[in-house]
């Protein structure tokens, strides 16, 4: 019998549950039933991940204190959790007395090992709320192609990275005030010390799934560079300890203590359990020397691969503490083929889900969708509903419900003393053994594959004896009885077999089935001579007009509050750059929050330009320079990101669209009067939109 801790990533405090989370919570929740299921000592803890900027703020918008925004928070988490019937065998948070004890032994141990130095870091400063900016609360027009309103670490419009300093007329996106520049001491943890360790870890042991391990080695070309895990006051986390008393307090960074959460939360169950028949021991999962005695496995994203196979395999063994046995990323949730969105109704929060359907339906569908990868997996709406109604309705309950009366009503509900399909039955519990190491291995898709196989084989054997015209027949009770029976113990190895997967259905079957274990061991003592309760239905068909409703109720809540925005687990954050800011990071997956209006469509002046001339600009490798007539006196001067893209000569004599009523925006190379525009992607190809030739100059577009 295996010792397994497992975990799942911590939600942000600051936001609700939604879909894309819930495919990490749901994917290590089976994993977790499916290895007790098979007679393991699981614990499967998990917590809110509580500090850092964004939560400071978001309290201060909601006019609460930081502990007060995350105990409501917390409390709506794990309501979510428990109707997603995600068990928890404890939920804490990273705001808690253990969480703030490891985080100092952490450091503290790193800092005597000579892991920690300092130094100062000059920073963009918000002078009226008084903060350090991180990027992405910096916005202003970019360096090289002159494109207003970038964040502070990249421009979304010609792909350039830079430093938030230096943004032209850059502003704080909290208080529209400017930024000044300001330099503080900042603590670093040195991560390159142990670059030869953790390409040892990382390729050793299958900790790690094959495309991590390659997207690893990539960091590893680019180099490890020290991580910066300090962060200025105001900030709601924990305090660094031991700093020299006449120097202003710094905060521990919070993706620092946060997976320090992880600890703290086991710590918190085992004092829970201390003396009881399960109690736990903390060293026995943690301490260095055990790290061969139980096994401890992350279910995580694939945007916080970085936090969790460097920082905190390196924290781990800097500070004496065991590392994990596995790391497993898995990728994000599209809906309908796309990026989930709140203009469509498929950003879709855990609750209003399952205000219009049941919480199983989505675990059996992820289940169905789920391998060992890292790859995105698309909730289809249209498919989820066929699946549901045709694998769970269609094939496994009807094998109970075209059954079950016969037995119930024509045997007092007594099954045969005798298997009257032993090789059907042996052949379905064999495959009980696949199943089972599909489910530990993650191939959760193979797995209901298999089980479906098995439900069809039922199914088939039931059509072929037909005991609904046996039952007419006379001289033919003991022949209904038995095939009957055979399709009641096939119903019952499929329950054993989804029990990780829907174990409310299952656990109802259990009555039906008058039995009190789904182990899967249990699945090898057959169901002879036994007696079985009256069927209820053990599930509902998905109607259109539910998942309609859902989708409706979703897009409702789009004018909701701006929390809707605060959610980090469909953020593709992959790169070193991106992982900066972490937490500080307020809206990852910037869906629009809203329409404009017809009005406000037409603010925009869109009108026929003739490019008159175009040319390279000296010491701008991005862009672009037009001259435009736009049927006004003069021509206009209109710099553009597409030098990448084209030649002069081709765009000259061109029919162009150029916005004329965009405010005018002063570049290093001189004053931009407009805006060219063009269709495609800034970093792989841009196409300028060119008109026929019979159009107007001067004509507006409409
Ligand atoms: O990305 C996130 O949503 C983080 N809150 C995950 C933290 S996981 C762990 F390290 F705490
Ligand atoms: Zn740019």
């Amino acid at each position: 019998m295996r010792e397994i801790l497992v975990t799942s990533a911590l939600p942000y405090a600051n936001g609700y549950i939604h879909l894309g989370h819930l495919v990490e919570y749901i994917q290590t929740d089976i994993w977790v039933r499916a290895m007790k299921a098979q007679g393991h000592t699981v614990t499967y803890v998990c917590a809110d991940d509580a500090h850092g900027t964004a939560i400071m703020l978001k309290a201060e918008d909601n006019g609460v204190t930081p502990e007060e925004q995350i105990a409501t928070v917390k409390a709506s988490h794990e309501a979510d959790f428990a109707t997603f019937l995600i068990d928890f065998d404890n939920y804490h948070s990273t705001h808690s007395v253990e969480n703030q004890h490891f985080s100092e032994l952490i450091y503290r141990r790193l800092n005597s090992a000579g892991h920690i130095s300092t130094r100062d870091v000059e920073q963009l400063f918000d002078p009226e709320k008084n903060l350090f900016l991180a990027d992405r609360f910096v916005k202003g027009t970019c360096p090289e192609c002159g494109s207003p309103d970038q964040y502070g670490d990249n421009c979304e419009v010609c792909g350039t990275t830079y430093d938030a300093t230096d943004l032209i007329n850059p502003r704080s996106t909290l208080s529209d005030a400017t930024p000044v520049l300001k330099t503080s001491k900042h603590y670093f943890f040195d991560l390159p010390e142990f670059e030869q360790f953790l390409q040892d870890w990382t390729r050793s042991d299958n900790r790690l799934q094959p495309s991590v391990a390659n997207k690893l080695q990539e960091w590893f070309d680019a180099g490890l560079t020290s991580w910066d895990i300090s962060r200025d006051a105001p900030y709601f986390g924990f305090q660094i300890p031991d700093t020299p008393s006449d120097e202003p307090d710094k905060y521990f960074y919070v993706w620092l203590d946060a997976p320090v959460g992880y600890m703290a939360s086991f710590k918190n169950l085992c004092e829970q359990r201390a003396g009881t028949d399960n109690a736990l021991d903390f060293d026995h999962y943690w301490a260095q020397e055990n790290e061969h005695k139980t096994e401890v496995y992350h279910f995580i994203g694939k945007d916080i691969v970085y936090f969790h196979a460097l920082f905190w395999p390196a924290m781990l063994a800097g500070s004496e503490f065991r590392t994990p046995t596995g790391v497993f990323a898995h990728g994000f949730l599209m809906v309908n083929g796309e990026k989930m969105s709140k203009s469509r109704g498929t950003f879709i929060k855990a609750e209003t889900y399952a205000e219009h359907l049941h919480p199983e339906y989505l675990r059996y569908y992820f289940a169905s969708k789920l391998s060992d990868k890292v790859e995105d997996i698309n909730l289809d709406l249209e498919d989820f509903m066929q699946k549901v109604n045709s694998d769970l309705v269609g094939k496994v309950v009807n094998i109970a419900s075209r059954s079950a009366g016969f037995i119930v009503k024509k045997y007092d509900g007594m099954l045969s003393d005798v298997c009257a399909e032993p090789r059907l039955l042996e052949d379905v519990t064999k495959t009980g053994d696949e199943i089972a190491a599909a489910y530990e291995n993650r191939e959760f898709s193979r797995a209901m594959r298999l089980i479906m196989q098995c439900a069809d084989k039922a199914n088939e054997y039931i059509d072929d004896k037909k005991p609904w015209a046996l039952a007419k027949l006379e001289g033919t009770e003991k022949e209904v009885q038995d095939v009957c029976s055979v399709a009641i113990n096939i119903f019952r190895q499929l329950m054993v077999y989804l029990a990780p997967v829907l174990p409310e259905l299952t656990d109802n079957a259990k009555a039906f089935l008058n039995i009190d274990d789904l182990s899967f061991h249990s699945r090898n003592q057959w169901l002879l001579g036994h007696q079985i309760n009256k069927f209820k239905p053990l599930m509902q068909r998905i109607e259109q007009q539910d998942i309609d409703a859902m989708v409706e109720a979703s897009k409702a809540s789009l004018g909701e509050s701006q929390e809707a925005t605060n959610q980090a687990t469909v953020s593709q954050k992959t790169d070193q750059t991106a992982t900066k800011s972490g937490a500080d990071v307020v809206e990852d997956n910037s869906e629009p929050t809203d329409y404009i209006g017809i009005e406000d469509f037409a603010k925009v002046e869109m009108k026929v330009a003739h490019v008159l001339a175009c040319d390279y600009v000296e010491g701008a490798d991005k862009l672009l320079q037009f001259t435009l007539d736009v049927g006004e006196d003069k021509p206009r001067n209109v710099f553009s990101g597409i030098r990448k893209f084209y030649e002069p000569e081709q765009l000259i004599g061109k029919k162009v669209i150029c916005v004329t009523n965009l405010a005018s925006r002063k570049m290093k190379f001189g004053i931009s009067e407009g805006m060219v525009l063009s269709t495609g992607n800034p970093k792989t190809q841009l196409t300028v939109i060119t008109l026929p030739e019979n159009c107007v100059v001067g004509d507006l577009l409409a």
